[in-house]
């Protein structure tokens, strides 16, 4: 890691699969990025344990200590702005965050969600998958905007869905794969490759036609 590698935030409200992936990819030298600061919503996510482990900066952030999202929202930039944060990553952060803070980290804000967007914005995507009958799903990693899981999408892994699936087996199945892409997509973000310009991702100078699909293997068709 150099003292120049981007600076990221990582926002997590659990289980922090995804911040440990992250954690460790920096740690094993496959991605060349410093991440500079935790935030938590939730005194009981267990994902704080894997700040505290890499020994990274963490803030304790909840809604009750401040009169208003506003006022949330500006105590998050304040700490975020201080770190010189380049990349903010929600991986997992469930909590929506207010037009302002998505406005002041335009195209610098990132979002891990449990389907192939557009489809299935908001909570149980596994489940409404599975309603509809659907013969796959996926995660999906896309610039964040003021909208519920909206924004230009930059990545996607799909899985099929099986016969006797259900969200818990779905899930179990789709995590490893969702951490993996999130290293992926954040080793094109640590070489420049990826920016956001209004309603599009421009990959090596390209708008993106469709979001970068990973192979199971970790690597981009
Ligand atoms: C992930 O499935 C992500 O897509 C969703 O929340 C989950 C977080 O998992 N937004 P973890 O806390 O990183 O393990």
């Amino acid at each position: 890691m150099k003292s120049e590698s981007p600076r990221v935030a990582v926002l997590i409200s659990g289980r922090g699969s995804n911040l440990k992936a992250l954690v460790d990819g920096v740690n094993s030298g496959c991605l060349d990025m410093q991440i500079v600061r935790v935030v938590s919503n939730r005194n009981d996510a267990t994902g704080i344990q894997h700040a505290k482990a890499a020994s990274i900066p963490f803030s304790l952030i909840v809604q009750q200590d401040y009169p208003d999202r506003e006022a949330h929202d500006a105590a998050i930039k304040k700490i975020l702005t201080r770190d010189r944060v380049h990349l903010v990553v929600l991986a997992g952060y469930m909590r929506i965050l207010g037009e302002n803070f998505c406005t002041a980290f335009a195209g610098r804000m990132i979002n891990l969600h449990p389907s192939l967007l557009p489809l299935y914005r908001g909570l149980d995507t596994y489940d409404r998958a599975l309603q509809a009958g659907d013969r796959e799903t996926g995660a999906s990693i896309h610039f964040v905007t003021a909208g519920l899981d909206d924004g230009p999408v930059i990545s996607q892994v799909r899985i099929p869905i099986d016969p006797g699936d259900d969200a818990k087996s779905l899930s179990q199945r789709l995590g490893p794969l969702e951490n993996r892409l999130v290293v992926a997509t954040m080793t094109l973000f640590c070489r420049f490759a990826l920016k956001c310009v209004p309603g599009a991702v421009v990959y090596n100078e390209h708008i993106l036609e469709k979001p970068l699909l990973m192979r199971h293997d970790g690597t981009f068709i």
